[in-house]
């Protein structure tokens, strides 16, 4: 795993951005995640895509995951929000910004779709992920498969309390989200996992530190051969091996 650790959130969406648009400038297929985290990082693209140094004219983009049960025309629904925060802004073509169906009549057929569909695009050149409070990615909750395809999921109570933020109330929140499975994530070639602030500290040092478990299915990472994780101090703040992690960012052979 490459460890960079930046001293704000700002500093983490710039350096999240420098390696993105190397990969959008050369038509690269993009896994794009939704959440507060990638925010930063979308304006910064954003930003970049108006100064004309980046397009994704060239790019199709496949979403983590999706509610079920939303609409997509639901301002909630992640299909709508990765439009608002981000695709919108630039060139992407809008058919090749695809997401689960969440609202289909058959989730587990839904699913399966979806991870065809990656597959039959060649798979994802690189994934950007955020990471839950309790180690989630995606909504692959604590006791998901490491090997789990894009599948219908339940929500952790956590994560129902830590999105209740963006609906009226816990109650509004869905309960079931589709989601890229941990193995369908796997695949991708490039894993690039944000994290941002202190109440990400403790799944950040179990991803990076603890075990290969299914209670931190972020941990994952540790089995994939090239997955980069940007940190800001606040999230970093657990890791046991900090002092190391910074020489060998600094001290880059190449
Ligand atoms: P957040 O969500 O970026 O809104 O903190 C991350 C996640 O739950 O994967």
């Amino acid at each position: 795993m490459d460890i960079l650790i930046r001293s704000t959130p700002a500093e983490v969406a710039i350096a999240a951005a420098d390696i993105f648009v190397r990969y959008a400038n050369a038509g690269a297929t993009l896994g794009l995640a939704t959440g507060s985290t990638p925010v930063a990082m979308y304006q910064e693209l954003t930003a970049r895509y108006e100064r004309q140094e980046v397009s994704f004219a060239r790019s199709r983009a496949f979403l983590l995951d999706e509610y079920v049960g939303l609409a997509r025309s639901h301002e909630q629904s992640y299909y709508s929000t990765i439009r608002r925060v981000f695709t919108s802004h630039v060139d992407f073509i809008d058919e090749l910004v695809q997401s689960p169906e969440g609202d289909a009549a058959d989730s587990d057929r839904a699913a399966a779709a979806y991870d065809q569909a990656i597959r039959h695009a060649g798979g994802i050149d690189i994934q950007l992920l955020g990471i839950g409070g309790n180690g989630h990615i995606g909504f692959n909750e604590p006791s998901s498969s490491l090997q789990s395809r894009t599948r219908l999921e339940t929500l952790h109570p956590r994560t129902v309390q830590d999105n209740a933020r963006f609906f009226e109330n816990t109650d509004s929140v869905p309960r079931y989200a589709l989601t890229q499975g941990l193995g369908t994530i796997s695949e991708a070639r490039h894993l690039l996992l944000l994290a941002t602030g202190t109440e990400k500290s403790s799944a950040v040092r179990d991803m990076v530190e603890g075990p290969l478990s299914a209670h931190c299915p972020a941990s994952v990472l540790q089995l994939h051969p090239r997955a980069t994780v940007i940190l800001d101090e606040d999230a970093a703040s657990q890791l046991e091996d900090y002092e190391y992690y910074r020489f060998v960012d600094e001290h880059r052979p190449h």
